[in-house]
């Protein structure tokens, strides 16, 4: 798929993984939505690279139903859905203050595998409607998942487990899909310099960067989006799960 003159989405492309994904594809001559849960940061960022915001949590059904024809309206045709919406809480499932609220691990799930399907299955829909391009190729759709789907630290078990089932939902999507000429990929970061782990005391961060084999140090979002960019253009890279992540295994903390 090319992206130039595509119609785009990208989730969380507010901040970090996302931004950098919205930015690579105006660039590259995408139409680009940015969807967020901070229609502030959305605006700030579409005005900047020339795309359009939406303020919407990805994980609310009927929002997003209501809120899709208006999107479509402002990208045309929807070629490319880039799901980067996410969030990484931490906690023990035994914890000091007794175990975990059963809330904290709804949530993640409901952000990061309930959002990123939510999203997958209306864009998947609007994109079987289109006259197929090149190859009968109609769209692409690429997820975010996490090393953690394979690694998961301890305190890790609820976003392991959401990105467990972003990484576990790839394949079958792909499968079923692929009678509609729409690929499904997912990456797997390792670590990024994004605020979601900028937000970590710089101790943590740079024991964390030295864990990396090489190169040792966060992964630049412009690589993520590199990445992205590849899995956009290239119609052989279909159903799997790409770890970028410079060799990274994450130990059990
Ligand atoms: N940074 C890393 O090292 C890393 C590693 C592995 C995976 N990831 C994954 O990459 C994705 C992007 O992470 P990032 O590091 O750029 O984080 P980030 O915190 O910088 O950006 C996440 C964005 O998602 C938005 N968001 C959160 N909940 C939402 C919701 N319910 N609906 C809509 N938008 C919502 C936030 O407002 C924010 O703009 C996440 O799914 C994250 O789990 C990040």
């Amino acid at each position: 798929m090319q992206p130039a003159g595509a119609g785009a989405i990208v989730t969380g492309g507010g901040s970090g993984l996302g931004a950098a994904a919205a930015e690579a594809l105006a660039r590259a001559g995408a139409r680009v939505a940015i969807v967020d849960l901070s229609a502030e940061r959305a605006r700030s960022l579409a005005d900047r690279i020339g795309g359009r915001a939406f303020a919407l949590d990805v994980a609310d059904g009927p929002a997003a139903e209501a809120l899709f024809p208006e999107i479509l309206a402002a990208v045309g045709e929807l070629r490319i859905l880039v799901n980067c919406a996410g969030i990484a809480p931490a906690g023990k499932i035994v914890g000091r203050d007794g175990p975990m609220p059963l809330a904290a691990f709804e949530q993640a799930i409901r952000v990061n595998l309930i959002g990123t399907f939510n999203l997958l299955r209306l864009a998947a829909h609007a994109m079987a409607g289109l006259a197929p391009v090149a190859e009968g190729e109609r769209g692409v759709i690429v997820n975010t998942a996490s090393i953690a789907a394979f690694e998961g630290q301890i305190g890790q078990t609820a976003y392991a487990a959401s990105k467990g089932g972003v990484a576990s939902l790839t394949l079958p999507a792909a499968r079923e899909l692929g009678a509609h000429g729409i690929r499904v990929v997912a990456i797997a970061p390792g670590l990024f310099a994004t605020p979601m782990l900028q937000a970590m005391p710089e101790k943590v961060q740079e024991s964390l960067a030295g864990s990396v084999p090489f190169p040792q140090r966060f992964g630049r979002p412009e690589e993520f989006a590199s990445l992205l960019l590849e899995i956009v253009r290239n119609p052989m890279l279909n159903g799997s799960v790409l770890r970028l992540d410079g060799a990274l295994r994450m130990a059990p903390r």
